[in-house]
Parts: C-alpha cells; structure tokens; sequence
C-alpha cells in the first residue's frame, strides 16, 4: 500500500495533515520525537517513527511513496537551529527520499524563501535556509512540490485560497488548517510535480489555484 511520510507530524500543519489523510483512508507514516504527542489519533492505517530530525532519520523512507516535510525548528530558537532544521534535516530528508526512490515530495517552504535578500534581518536565516533547502529540493531530480505559506495563523480553515501575492503585507496570511488541506490535497497528484506555489488566504476553492 502506498504510504506517506509526514516530517514533523506533531506540529500544528502535520498532525491536522495526518488526521485529514488519515480521515480519507491513507495510510500514514509519523514521524516525530515523542509519540506521546499523537496519542489522541487512533487509526490502524497510522505508523508512528520516532526520531530526531538532528540524527540519522532514514529508517522510515524505505517504507513510503510521498514525503511531505512540514518540520521547523519555530520562532523560539536561534539560528543554530534554523541550520539544523530548516536547512539541513530539510536537504537530509530529500536525499532520504531520493535514495528510496519515492514518488513525490512535498515541501512546506515559506514566504520570503524566494528571494531572502528582501527579508527583514531578523527573519534573513530563516529565509536563507529555507531558500537553500527549496533549491536542494529543486536539484535533486526528485518529483517536488513546494508550497510557499505566508505568516501562518490558528483561525478555522475557510477552503478559500490564492496563490497571488497580496498588495499589502498585513494580507499576506493563512490558515494553518488551509495549509493542512493544501497538503492533503497535494498528496499522489503528479500533475503538481515541479512547482512552487506561494499561499494566502483569498477567495479560490483549491481545485482551481493548485494546477
Ligand atoms: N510561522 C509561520 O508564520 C510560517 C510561515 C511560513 C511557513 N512556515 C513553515 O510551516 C511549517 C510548519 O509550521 P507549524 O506551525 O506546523 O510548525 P510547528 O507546529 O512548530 O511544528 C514543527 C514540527 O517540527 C518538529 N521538529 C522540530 N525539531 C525537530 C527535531 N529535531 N526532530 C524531530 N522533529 C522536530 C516539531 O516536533 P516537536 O513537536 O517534537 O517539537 C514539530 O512536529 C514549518 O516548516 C515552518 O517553517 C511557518
């Protein structure tokens, strides 16, 4: 059976991710540093891994068809994780992915990672690094899709999107659930392969936004 593999399936994104592909029937393999943090999810058609994203993190790639790589080292730390995660266990997850020969890989990137020479000097490492990995990403040969979210928010999905850049800054949101719903609608569509959307709140049902 094909299974996707989700990087970071205890983060907000990747657990509402699990639970939609979960709820749509596929079969889902977790991976996370502490299990604990899925225990309300109960579905025989998901597989958790544990494991550090700053370690060797290959063992599940053997076992999955679709990658979907959702991990961030978040606002809190400094710029070591930054390195360590949104660069470097990014680039480590899809040489994984390409060792095993998996079908497509979903990266969530961010806003900014286009052209990290216009970012704030507070949030240029962040960019860079999120930059680099989509470039890695880019290289590799693998099938890829990247989705670019701008400022991430808690509010309920609303299943409006767009893809164009708003005019001002304040607009330049999206739900972390629509994020969610974006991912899982993503999943096994090869026609998405090798492009880059960026994401926003707007008035657009996926279906026409994502082709
Ligand atoms: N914040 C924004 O406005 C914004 C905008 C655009 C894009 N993004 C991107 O959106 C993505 C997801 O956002 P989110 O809000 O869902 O993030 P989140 O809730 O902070 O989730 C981050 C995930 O990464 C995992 N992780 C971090 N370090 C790890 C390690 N060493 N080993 C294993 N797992 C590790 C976390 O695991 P634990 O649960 O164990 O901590 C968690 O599952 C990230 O890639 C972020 O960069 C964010």
């Amino acid at each position: 059976m094909k299974k996707t593999l989700i990087i970071g399936a205890s983060g907000h994104i990747g657990k509402m991710t699990t639970k939609q592909l979960l709820a749509d029937g596929k079969a889902v393999i977790a991976l996370v540093r502490d299990k604990n943090k899925l225990a309300d999810i109960c579905s025989d058609k998901l597989q958790i891994v544990e494991g550090d994203l700053e370690k060797d993190f290959s063992q599940p790639f053997a076992d999955c068809d679709q990658v979907i790589f959702s991990a961030g080292s978040g606002g809190k730390t400094g710029a070591d994780k930054t390195m360590l995660i949104d660069l470097w266990a990014a680039c480590k997850a899809v040489d994984y992915a390409k060792s095993a020969n998996v079908s497509h890989f979903v990266m969530v990137s961010s806003i900014g990672a286009d052209d990290p020479s216009q970012g704030t000097e507070t949030m240029k490492p962040y960019m860079i690094a999120k930059h680099m990995a989509d470039e890695h990403l880019i290289r590799s040969g693998l099938n890829y899709t990247i989705f670019r979210p701008g400022l991430l928010t808690d509010n309920n999905a609303t299943g409006k999107m767009q893809t164009t850049r708003p005019g001002n800054n304040e607009d330049m949101t999206i739900n972390r659930e629509d994020v969610a719903n974006t991912l899982t609608y993503a999943v096994g569509k090869s026609e998405l392969g090798g492009k880059i959307f960026e994401l926003f709140n707007g008035d657009k049902n996926l279906a026409d936004i994502l082709n």
